[in-house]
C-alpha cells in the first residue's frame, strides 16, 4: 500500500514537472523572424533590441535580403517611414510576398519622427498594406537623424521641411533601447500560446 502511494506521488510529480518544462520551453521552440525595412539604421537597431527582449530567439533580417521563410512560424515586421510611406524595401517585400507571410505576422512596428495619432496612423497603414491584418501587438518608436548619413536628396527634403516648420535641422537620437526590449518581452509573452 505504502509503495503504491509513493509510486503515485512520483508519477504525479514527474507529470507536473514535464508539464511545467513544456510550458517553459514553449517559446524556445518557436521559429520567429523579425524583418525590417531601414534606410539609415535606426529601424535595424530597433529590431535587434526587440529580438533581445525575446531572449535572442528571433532571426533578424533586412527586408531587402529575405530568403526562404517556410522555416518560420511567426513573423514580426518593422519599417522606417519616409514621406508618409513605409520604407522602400518593406514596400517591395510586401508587394512580392504579402500573401505568403500575412497569416504568420504577429506584431508590427514603425520607427518614425512622428508621435501620437500620426504615428498610430502609420501603424494602421502598415496593417492595411499587410493585407488588412490585425497583429497581436503594434507600436511606434523614435529613430535617429544623422545628417552625415543622409543622401543629398534626403538632406534637401529635410532641410526644406525644417525650414518651413521653423525648426532647427539638427541631429537627434530618439531611440530607446528599454522601450524596444520591453516590446520584445510583451511579444514573447503574447506568443506563448500561439500555434507553432
Ligand atoms: C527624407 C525623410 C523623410 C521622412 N519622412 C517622414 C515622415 O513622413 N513621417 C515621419 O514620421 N518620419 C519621417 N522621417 C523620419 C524617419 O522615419 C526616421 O528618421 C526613422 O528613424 C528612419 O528609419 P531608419 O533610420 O531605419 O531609416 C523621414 C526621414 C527622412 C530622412
Amino acid at each position: 500500500m505504502k509503495f503504491r502511494i509513493v509510486l503515485c506521488v512520483v508519477i504525479v510529480g514527474v507529470c507536473l514537472l514535464s508539464l511545467a518544462k513544456g510550458i517553459e520551453a514553449g517559446n524556445d521552440e518557436k521559429r520567429v523572424a523579425i524583418i525590417y525595412g531601414s534606410r539609415y539604421g535606426s529601424t535595424a537597431q530597433t529590431a535587434e533590441w526587440i529580438a533581445e527582449g525575446m531572449q535572442g530567439v528571433p532571426k533578424v533580417m533586412s527586408a531587402k535580403d529575405v530568403g526562404d521563410l517556410s522555416y518560420y512560424d511567426l513573423i514580426i515586421l518593422g519599417s522606417g517611414i519616409y514621406g508618409g510611406q513605409l520604407q522602400e524595401d518593406m514596400r517591395a517585400f510586401l508587394a512580392e510576398r504579402k500573401e505568403e507571410v500575412k497569416s504568420k505576422i504577429v506584431a508590427l512596428f514603425v520607427v518614425c519622427g512622428s508621435t501620437g495619432p500620426s504615428a498610430e496612423r502609420y501603424l494602421d497603414m502598415f496593417a492595411a498594406e499587410c493585407g488588412g491584418i490585425t497583429p497581436i501587438l503594434k507600436r511606434y518608436f523614435g529613430g535617429w537623424l544623422k545628417k552625415e548619413l543622409l543622401s543629398p536628396e534626403d538632406y534637401q527634403i529635410l532641410e526644406n521641411y525644417y525650414k518651413s516648420a521653423n525648426q532647427p535641422f539638427e541631429n537627434y537620437d530618439e531611440t530607446d533601447k528599454t522601450k524596444c526590449v520591453e516590446f520584445g518581452k510583451e511579444i514573447w509573452e503574447a506568443i506563448k500560446n500561439a500555434p507553432q
